[in-house]
């Protein structure tokens, strides 16, 4: 197939992840655009990010809609009028009602910041999950993308990447660490995927 992959790419912070694949897009590492951002909060940076790169943008604030369920419908139609090819989770904080997976199963990937299936699950993300690492006193550490199915965490794993845990970590030195992971296995992942998918 030639022509490029469509990706949505759902945020709900920073946006250093969504970062690193408009790089990759941008510098031909991928044979994928990033044709829409979605934002379950308004006032975040990865909002930013888009704008800075003309990329249009969705806020869809969960407050606004009746139920989890419609919130998610929403999303995806929109996603679908688009003809998104692949959904990339970005530092998404919300779970993805089973509707949604539907629309576009084994289309949907997430990048979590440990080795799955280990720290994993509900309540786990962002620095909940580098306390947890450093409380268990493990040795490793790093980022994990992986698809989305109807469980939390639960997806067939695409790609890791180890660091280690050093003795002296803090949640915020080992995040960092993990981080730089991240934004190199994401767009490798995506690569990985679009080809399965004919990219
Ligand atoms: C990343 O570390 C990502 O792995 C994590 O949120 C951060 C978002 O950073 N995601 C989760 O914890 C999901 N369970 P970013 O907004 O700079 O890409």
């Amino acid at each position: 197939m030639s022509r490029k992959a469509r990706l949505a790419v759902l945020v709900s912070g920073g946006g250093s992840n969504l970062q690193a694949i408009i790089d990759a897009c941008q510098q031909n590492n991928l044979n994928a655009e990033v044709a829409v951002v979605v934002s379950n909060r308004d006032k975040i940076y990865a909002l930013e990010r888009a704008k800075k790169h003309n990329i249009e943008t969705i806020v869809a604030l969960p407050k606004d809609f009746p139920d989890k369920t419609i919130y998610s419908q929403y999303i995806a139609d929109e996603l679908k009028k688009r003809n998104i090819d692949l959904v990339c989770l970005a530092g998404y904080l919300l779970k993805l009602e089973p509707n949604f997976v539907r629309s576009f199963k084994g289309r949907i990937i997430n990048i979590h910041p440990a080795l799955l299936p280990k720290f994993g699950g509900d309540g786990m993300y962002g620095h909940f999950v580098h306390e947890a690492v450093l409380k268990a006193k493990e040795k490793e550490s790093g980022p994990t993308v992986h698809f989305v199915d109807e469980v939390y965490d639960n997806g067939e794993i695409i790609l890791q990447a180890k660091v280690p845990v050093l003795p002296n970590d803090t949640p915020d030195t080992l995040a960092k660490r993990v981080l730089e992971q991240e934004h190199k296995i994401y767009p490798e992942a995506i690569k990985i995927v679009l080809s399965k998918l004919g990219f």
